[in-house]
């Protein structure tokens, strides 16, 4: 796949099946998180990686209130949350960048994933206080997001077609209200 297509085919996935992402691929994603660019090559990103199917289901009660809205993560065969080590963040123009350091990373496992057709989401909702007290994480990283990963399932569950309708996940705003040329 080009990558024009890449992009174009990601969506969102919010129902899954239970097969496991093979180890080689798993790795492969890792790999292109890692090798994302950062501000000073400080590579704040941290990944903590849940397989265990008994594991995740307990993570997926752990995300906080807040967090509810995405327990569709449940049945996801892989969870990755997306930190940060704040010790590794670097300011310029009053702007931390440890957010977009992650996101880039993070945003390429996702495109390698769907490479290889492995489906993510992109969660904020979350409790970054309880996740954090659950994962018992350092206290010098804050947690930036985390994604279910695994091969989409074509049945979508009611509670996948209500989010991806609330999120308006087709939707995108044409390039002329984005782009200006000077
Ligand atoms: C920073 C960020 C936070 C998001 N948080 C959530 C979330 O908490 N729950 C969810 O179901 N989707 C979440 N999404 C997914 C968006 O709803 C989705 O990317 C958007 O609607 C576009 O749809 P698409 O990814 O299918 O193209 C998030 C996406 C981003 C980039």
């Amino acid at each position: 796949m080009n990558f024009i297509d890449l992009v174009t085919t990601r969506h969102s996935v919010r129902t899954f099946l239970p097969d496991p992402i093979p180890k080689e691929i798993l790795q492969e994603i890792l790999e292109a998180g890692r090798l994302a660019p950062s501000a000073q090559n400080r590579q704040p990103w941290r990944y903590i990686v849940f397989t265990d199917p008994a594991k995740i289901r307990e993570l997926a009660k752990k995300t906080g209130l807040i967090g509810l809205s995405n327990f569709f993560i449940k049945d996801a065969p892989c969870v990755i949350i997306a930190c940060a080590d704040m010790k590794k963040n670097v300011r310029i123009n009053r702007q931390d960048y440890y957010l977009v350091d992650t996101a880039i990373s993070f945003q390429q496992m996702m495109l390698c994933a769907h490479s290889h057709g492995i489906g993510s989401c992109w969660l904020a909702a979350f409790s970054e206080k309880a996740l954090a007290k659950y994962l018992q994480l350092p206290r010098n990283w804050r947690i930036v997001a985390l994604a279910p990963f695994g091969y989409e399932s074509e049945n979508k569950s009611m509670y996948g077609k209500v989010l991806s309708a609330f999120a308006g996940s087709a939707q995108r705003q044409p390039l002329e209200e984005m782009v200006s040329y000077r």
